[in-house]
């Protein structure tokens, strides 16, 4: 017996020596030592041994079970060395790489002057309304006074949805809205989105505007001057000058385009790409409210009186940071945007 478990020692430190997978070795392990093993065999030979010999046998067997046993796990603890060793080599972190930048995000150009136009209404006390974009005619045309064979009506300008129901060509519809569910006094501004048939370097089938209002029992034409001028002043610096020109919308009267002094020649030069050579820029349309408009709402025409006035924000921004192509702001370029 002790021969025929030396032999078996022989073999399996033979196997253990082979292995070099920690799973093979599990293997051994319980090829040798297992409930079912090779040295479970020994144990079972015992019972038909004399006393003496028995125990001499017995305590054999134990330590062939021990030393294998040791032997085993310490094969098992040197190969979980080796993985180790082998996988801090390949996955070894160069910590003196340096990181990879992260880029700050900035408020859109856009946003950005809106965010201008607002801050300088709201220290005026004007409130912020918002309208719809998808509009019904009515709000968009009729209740401003745009009769029905009215250019800005044209399948040429307008998105129709269908006959009734279109995207907004202006804020101006919020004027109505506000106005049918509040009575007066009122300051409202209404920025949003407006849609237009139209693409070129200065428009975009879509972009922003902020309507304006204001509506009590004695509003004149100038109060609308001097809101104005303090909203151009406060927006270009208290320098620039302004200028009232006549014009006409169907749902002011009298009715006006605001000018600014060309920001870029200063109206010094009759050659500048951005006036034009006129030294003036258009900035606002303005007025006071119609009363077809009043009427349209249930306002007494004989009672209240009010301005009102609308922007585009793409404009403005333009104007204010010197971008001569509309199309810049919506084309999401981060060369362009990181800039402001
Ligand atoms: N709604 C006009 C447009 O989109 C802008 C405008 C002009 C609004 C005069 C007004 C105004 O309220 O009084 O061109």
């Amino acid at each position: 017996m002790r021969e025929r478990l030396e032999e078996l020692l022989n073999e399996a430190r033979a196997e253990i020596e082979e292995t070099g997978l920690k799973d093979a070795l599990v293997g051994v392990k319980s090829k040798y030592l297992g409930r079912k093993g090779l040295l479970q065999g020994f144990f079972k030979e015992l019972g038909a041994l004399a006393v003496d010999e028995r125990k001499r046998a017995g305590e054999f067997i134990n330590t062939v079970k021990q030393s294998l046993e040791t032997e085993i796990d310490s094969r098992l603890s040197a190969i979980h060395a080796e993985e180790q060793a082998e996988r801090l080599k390949t996955e070894k972190l160069d910590v003196t790489l340096p990181g990879r930048a992260r880029s700050l995000g900035s408020i859109h150009p856009v946003t950005r002057t809106l965010y201008e136009v607002q801050d300088i209404f709201a220290s005026l006390g004007f409130g912020i309304a918002e309208g719809p974009e998808v509009e019904i005619d009515y709000y968009n045309f009729e209740a401003l006074n745009i009769p029905r064979d009215h250019p800005a009506r044209d399948m040429q300008d307008t998105f129709y949805i269908n006959e009734e129901v279109l995207l907004r060509t202006h804020t101006s519809p919020v004027q109505i809205r506000v106005m049918e569910e509040h009575p007066p006094p009122l300051r409202i501004i209404a920025p949003g989105t407006v849609y237009r048939r139209d693409s070129d370097v200065t428009h975009t089938p879509m972009f922003h505007q902020v309507e304006g209002f204001m509506v009590d029992t004695n509003v004149t034409f100038s109060n609308l001057k001097g809101v104005l001028t303090h909203f151009l002043h406060s927006l270009f610096g208290d320098s620039i000058e302004v200028r009232f020109r006549p014009s006409f919308f169907p749902f002011t009267e009298p009715s006006a385009e605001v000018d600014i002094r060309c920001v870029i020649c200063k109206g010094k030069s009759s050659t500048c790409r951005v006036c034009k050579g006129s030294g003036w820029l258009e900035v606002l349309g303005a007025g006071m409210i119609h009363p077809e408009v009043f009427k349209s709402v249930k306002y007494d025409p004989e009672k209240v009186s009010g301005f009102a006035f609308g922007l585009g924000i793409e404009r403005i921004a333009m104007l204010k940071y010197g971008i001569d192509d509309i199309r810049l702001f919506f084309e999401n370029d981060i060369r362009f945007l990181s800039q402001y």
